[in-house]
């Protein structure tokens, strides 16, 4: 770590600064106000940043009409809105997900439902609000939903999750096109296509199109790439064995998201645009030399699109110099939250950017020396790490408030109650101003479950 004192502008929000003063601030709004006014732990999103995001991701695909927020990454009603103003599409994965996205009036025609294990509930549901496309996920479901659909009189539209079988580089847990996992119908096999041509005969579905997704967190674009080539192999054998109508249908080529963001600074950022161009430069080459009109290729980033725009500010507790071997100690440094509002290091070792925001480190210009730190949680846990091993200051104190950068994706939506700690807030930041988008839990929300 180069400089401790400067914010890496590329895991950091769009509108991050540290002032002459040393405070850091998002937006215009300083850091330490807003624990100060909210409390710590306390989630910081930076409003233009992840319109901004929204902006350029429908710049490099061509369009909104093309680009669905995974919304499992993080959803609010006001961030279904946010999208929905964007000219952005939304992917759901879950009977909640849609609920919060219906409640915020998202329009259902741009809604793409996923789940693999969809129930009766949740297809219903899609089917009477008339979603988009529900992305099928087996045979039993493909069944079901013909049968949800007949009952509401509607002919409902669908994508064939296809296993494409390549091995994303990424974390085990979200790889998701290689066989021997749970997702979608395997290519190699033929499962996928009988599985389309399932569809194409079931009287209350229209096939109009295919889908897979890589991974998440993936930074080799050839994963993509690769991915994209295999299904539009299954694209054309079904456009040469489907009959001229039911093949005329097959307009969707839905990539999926997982395109991988820098959580720290030694990471770069994916070439995004650039992937987008080569992507849809390859669907579209393939379906000149098979003389088809190509599909139009839609992506459902999440993490890409919210990860950078939020920051966690937490308040560091104790600190210990804790004893290793006769001759090394680690320092740990205790915040006020922990694996309750970030499970990602604990889960996935992920790894995060953590900065300073109440002041400079060090005195007259010289950061102070660094130290091998661990930052921890306060929940009952040895695991309860959010920060494994990096280099930082020594002079980080009790009572300063440190923030972790890149915390938008995945950490509110996977939160828990752990050791009775309620859910942070999330506040909004936007030209100076802040917002409260979801107040912090209370033990009274907490106990309000227990019914007796
Ligand atoms: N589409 C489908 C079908 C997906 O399953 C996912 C993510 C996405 C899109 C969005 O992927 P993204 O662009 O956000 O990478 N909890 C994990 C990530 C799990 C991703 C699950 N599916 C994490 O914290 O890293």
């Amino acid at each position: 770590m180069s400089d401790f004192n400067n914010l890496p502008a590329h895991v950091w929000p769009r509108n991050a600064c540290r002032q002459e003063d040393g405070v850091v601030t998002v937006a215009g709004v300083p850091l330490p106000e807003i624990a100060e006014e909210y409390g710590t732990p306390v989630f910081v999103l930076d409003e233009d940043d992840f319109r901004s995001r929204c902006r350029d991701m429908a710049l490099a695909f061509g369009g909104g009409e093309n680009v669905h927020y995974a919304s499992k990454a993080f959803l609010t009603k006001a961030v279904a809105r946010w999208v929905d103003e964007e000219g952005l599409c939304l992917d759901v994965a879950s009977l909640g997900e849609l609920q919060v996205a219906l409640a915020a009036g998202f329009p259902a025609t741009r809604i793409t439902a996923h789940g693999n294990n969809k129930g009766v509930d949740f297809l219903r549901t899609c089917v009477r609000n008339g979603v988009g496309h529900v992305v099928i996920d087996s045979s039993q479901e493909l069944e079901l939903l013909d049968l949800v659909a007949a009952q509401e009189g509607y002919i409902q539209d669908v994508l064939i999750r296809v296993k494409p079988g390549i091995e994303a580089h990424t974390h085990e847990f979200i790889a998701t096109a290689h066989e021997d996992q749970k997702f979608g119908f395997s290519l190699a096999s033929g499962s996928a296509f009988a599985a389309a041509i399932a569809a194409v005969r079931a009287e209350n579905l229209r096939l109009v199109g295919l889908h897979c997704h890589v991974g998440s967190q993936v930074f080799d674009a050839e994963g993509f790439s690769l991915a994209a080539e295999r299904v539009l192999g299954l694209w054309a054998r079904l456009h040469k064995e489907l009959p001229a109508e039911a093949a005329a249908e097959l307009g969707i080529l839905d990539l999926g998201g997982g395109y991988g963001v820098p959580y720290t600074e030694d990471q770069s950022p994916l070439d995004i645009a650039g992937i987008a161009t080569a992507l849809q430069e390859k669907v579209a080459s393939k379906a000149r030399d098979l003389g088809l009109v190509a599909p139009r290729v839609l992506v459902e980033p999440g993490r890409a699109l919210v990860a950078p725009s939020m920051v966690t500010v937490y308040e560091v507790g104790t600190v210990k110099d804790v004893h290793i071997t006769d001759d090394s100690t680690r320092r740990y440094i205790a915040v006020d939250g922990g694996m309750s509002d970030n499970i990602r290091t604990a889960l996935y070792q992920a790894e995060y950017d953590a900065r300073l925001v109440n002041r400079f480190s060090g005195e007259d210009d010289q950061q102070a020396p660094l130290t091998d730190t661990r930052i921890v949680g306060s929940h009952c846990e040895a695991g309860d790490i959010l920060i494994e091993n990096a280099a930082l200051p020594n002079d980080i104190a009790t009572g300063d408030f440190i923030a972790l950068a890149a915390t938008g994706a995945y950490c509110y939506p996977m939160s828990s109650r752990y050791n009775m700690f309620g859910r942070p807030p999330v506040v909004t930041v936007r030209n100076g101003n802040t917002k409260l988008m979801v107040r912090r839990e209370t033990i009274e929300d907490l106990m309000s479950l227990e019914v007796e």
